[in-house]
């Protein structure tokens, strides 16, 4: 018997839960394949990746993870016909209106991460409400990267540290990992544990570039749209089993 053949109870029971990761990111690959092979515009793809950000949210709340970041819209993902990048935006807005009461009452908090000035206003004002509502919240983090590169970040971080040197607030020679990692957008949380890419690529596409220094990656055929419950638990088993040196031995 393999493990793949385990029911989603039985692989949520075989779960340590004392070694739960705190950070889970994840790369949300293959919306345009799935949609391709069903002969679909690329947009139907992205449209059902929805119920899989739905399904893995929930198993987030269920174990008590920290922080879920999910990568929704890269800085190269402006470079998509504009049709695609209207209807991800339209999404985008559809979902946190549709969505933040019900995060809202189950204690989830929503933040963003990237360059949003780039996003439409509609987008905007939408991430602000979903902020605002849940600011208060204690439970899971829901952490949106949108319009984020992992260089872009660290460019801005490294002008902010210049500013801030130019101003004499900081001295150069203070900087160091600690202080770098408080100019990242992520200042508040904690590194991710492990990175999930959907759909089979071996690669971390300008994602956490800083933060996934010492992350498990894990790498899935499971394009998005089809990642349910049973595949987040495979990814946390995996993760379980490696033993994780951060360079020592
Ligand atoms: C990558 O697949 C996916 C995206 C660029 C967008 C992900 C967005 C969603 C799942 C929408 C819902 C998100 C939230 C947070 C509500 P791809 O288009 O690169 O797929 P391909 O590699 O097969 O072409």
């Amino acid at each position: 018997m393999q493990i793949d053949d385990l029911s989603e109870e039985e692989l949520k029971n075989s779960l340590n839960m004392r070694k739960l990761p705190k950070h889970v990111a994840i790369i949300m690959d293959g919306n345009g394949r799935w949609a391709d092979r069903r002969n679909l515009p690329r947009i139907e793809g992205h449209k059902a990746g929805v119920e899989s950000v739905r399904e893995v949210v929930e198993l987030c709340g269920e174990l008590k993870i920290q922080v879920l970041t999910l990568y929704a819209f890269s800085t190269e993902n402006w470079k998509r016909p504009p049709f695609e990048v209207n209807a991800l935006m339209r999404l985008l807005i559809d979902q946190l209106s549709e969505q933040t009461p019900d995060l809202n009452s189950k204690n989830v908090k929503i933040n963003v991460i990237g360059d949003i000035s780039r996003l439409p206003k509609r987008v905007i004002n939408e991430i602000r409400s979903s902020i605002n509502v849940t600011k208060e919240n204690t439970g899971l983090i829901l952490n949106l990267a949108l319009s984020y590169g992992g260089r872009q970040e660290i460019i801005k971080a490294t002008r902010a540290i210049a500013d801030d040197v130019k101003k004499g607030i900081l001295n150069p020679d203070d900087i160091d990992e600690k202080v770098f990692a408080k100019y990242l957008y992520t200042s508040d949380l904690p590194d991710p544990d492990i990175i999930i890419r959907t759909s089979g690529e071996l690669r971390i596409s300008n994602f956490l570039l800083w933060q996934c220094a010492y992350s498990e990656i894990y790498i899935t055929e499971v394009l998005w749209p089809d990642f349910r419950k049973k595949d987040f638990l495979l990814a946390l088993i995996s993760y379980q089993n490696r033993k994780r040196r951060f360079g020592g031995i």
